[in-house]
């Protein structure tokens, strides 16, 4: 059987890594898949470091619509960020019959609701692991492993950047902007790292893994926003004397009212589990009815963890692709109009 061609939208750090992935992994993803996977077509407004992530001979455009639009191209991996152009482009691609994986978690909870129902339409999958918590595949745990269970909470650490910036507060008195510009350097930082440091990047992360959880739309503005923009060294320090952890939290759970979700920075015993992560790791923990108490922890944010999971979700769009496609856009994306009439 020939090979996949996907088509890669975005050559910066997360598609660096996952074109690193592919091609170092090739022959076990293809065992895995059930078909070779080639990244065949690729676009980004600088293309000139494409042969350094292992894509010569991979034809490129400065222009992702070319992508999106080429018949050839099966599976589209939008790695380009922001809102607008991603909508396009993803809705374009849905639009075109093409599936589509991506790492975009502002535009999955911000628009999501709208590219699930299209997906649903045209019978296209579309696959976001790696938009929550970098490499944990955190999303297919509650959505698959808990899908028994009556989830009651979510909590976690759903940003590198801010836990990166606040551990190295901690143990090495670095100031803020110091840490930060660093992350900025390691490809952690989001491209606008106010959305790290306020609180919105794990709002939206948090967004989607609440609907996931509680089988409810995507509500981004619903949720409770506060970064740690406003965290000084003396927080951070006096809170380690008085043995406390400060960490940037996301929380969601459901009361009489409706589910709640919150960010905000969250003083923690350091005797508890979550406490003791530190740097780019990040961690969820999950509260299931039936299983209880479930934790989930590895890198959320950089070049190969986050190459992992649009690997993943690559390899489950191709393994899907060969099975009913009556089957399959529950299992990887879920449906808008079943979560919209789902009583919170
Ligand atoms: N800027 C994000 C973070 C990248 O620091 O967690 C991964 O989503």
């Amino acid at each position: 059987m020939k090979p996949v061609k996907v088509g890669l939208l975005g050559l910066g750090t997360v598609g660096g890594g996952t074109a690193t992935v592919l091609s170092r992994n090739a022959e076990e993803i293809a065992r895995r898949a059930g078909r070779g996977i080639v990244i065949d077509f690729a676009a980004a407004l600088d293309t000139s470091h494409a042969a350094q992530l292992g894509l010569s001979g991979v034809r490129l455009s400065n222009n992702a619509m070319d992508v999106v639009e080429d018949p050839d191209i099966e599976i589209v991996v939008e790695l380009i960020g922001g809102y607008n152009l991603a909508k396009d482009l993803v809705l374009q691609a849905i639009n075109n019959g093409k599936h589509v994986v991506t790492a975009n978690k502002a535009l999955i909870a911000l628009h999501g609701n709208e590219i699930f129902a299209a997906a649903q339409k045209q019978g296209v999958i579309v696959a976001f692991e790696a938009a929550v918590a970098g490499g944990i595949p955190v999303i297919k745990a509650v959505r698959e492993g808990l899908a028994a269970n009556r989830i009651e909470w979510l909590a976690g650490i759903i940003n590198g950047t801010s836990n990166f910036i606040l551990t190295e507060m901690r143990d090495k008195g670095r100031s803020f902007a110091d840490v930060l510009a660093e992350a900025q350097v390691l490809g952690y930082a989001e491209a606008n790292p106010t959305f790290d440091v306020e609180g919105i990047d794990a709002a939206h992360k948090l967004t989607i893994l609440s609907s996931i959880a509680f089988g409810v739309p995507l509500q981004f503005n619903e949720t409770y926003v506060e970064g740690i923009s406003k965290i000084t060294p003396e927080d951070v320090s006096y809170a380690a004397d008085l043995g406390y952890r400060i960490k940037l939290l996301g929380i969601a759970r459901r009361t009489e009212q409706g589910i709640e979700q919150r960010v905000h920075p969250t003083l923690i015993p350091r005797k508890q589990l979550i406490a003791s992560v530190d740097g780019v790791m990040n961690c969820v923990m999950v509260q299931g009815d039936a299983v209880g108490s479930t934790l989930y922890y590895g890198r959320g944010a950089g070049a190969e963890p986050t190459g992992s999971a649009v690997v993943a979700d690559i390899i489950d769009v191709v393994r899907a692709m060969t099975s009913d496609p009556n089957n399959r856009v529950p299992h990887l994306a879920f449906q808008a109009s079943t979560l919209a009439d789902t009583p919170i």
